[in-house]
């Protein structure tokens, strides 16, 4: 990941958080309406509040205990737009739980790759997305200051499907074909090994 200016570094900081605090929320699953809901922009008038510390907290808190790599907000059927994710240091680049707010994505290169996904909200089944390789990442943090970066490979993979919950888009809709859906357990045993 590459930071876009100095500056940006102290905001960018500020959005990790310690996975300890928050609380566990039940993620619903696909069916629920608020997972195919447009999320909301969170107001001004909303940064730096508890309200949207906690929210934060929570979903770091129940990303880390449902073993995921990314949550949104609508998984724990809040409909704004906020979403948790952070990249193991065993996929190439280690970032630390981050929490944007009010994402923008920007594709950098229209090249995409597919590789396997799996979402907390559809337990259980895998397959095959399509995602930009490079993408530029414009958000705030919880004090609402803008941050401004840029993601490749997994990093911006992990991105553009939490961005996704937040049009109420899930990987499901973004496969060229069903014909790679698998379930974890046959996955295991028959599909080809993602690399990243
Ligand atoms: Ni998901």
């Amino acid at each position: 990941m590459a930071i876009s200016s100095p500056p940006n570094l102290a905001s960018l900081a500020s959005l990790e958080l310690a996975g300890n605090a928050g609380r566990i929320r039940e993620v619903v699953r696909l069916g629920h309406p608020v997972l195919r809901e447009r999320a909301q922009e969170v107001p001004p008038e909303r940064f730096g509040t508890r309200k949207l510390r906690e929210l934060a907290m929570d979903l770091v808190r129940t990303m880390h205990a449902a073993s995921g790599v990314g949550l949104a907000a609508p998984q724990i059927a809040v409909g704004w737009r906020v979403f948790a994710y952070y990249v193991p240091a065993d996929y190439g680049e280690d970032v630390p739980p981050r929490v944007l707010v009010n994402p923008v994505l920007t594709p950098l290169d229209q090249r995409q790759e597919e590789d396997w996904e799996g979402c907390l909200s559809i337990p259980g089944l895998r397959g095959l997305v399509p995602r930009y390789l490079r993408v530029g990442v414009k958000a705030q943090n919880l004090e609402g200051e803008v941050v401004e970066f840029e993601a490749s490979g997994f990093h911006a993979r992990v991105i553009q499907h939490e961005y996704d919950h937040l049009d109420g888009v899930v990987f499901l809709d973004r496969m060229r074909s069903l014909a790679s859906l698998s379930f974890e357990s046959e996955w295991e045993r028959f599909a080809q090994k993602s690399e990243t």
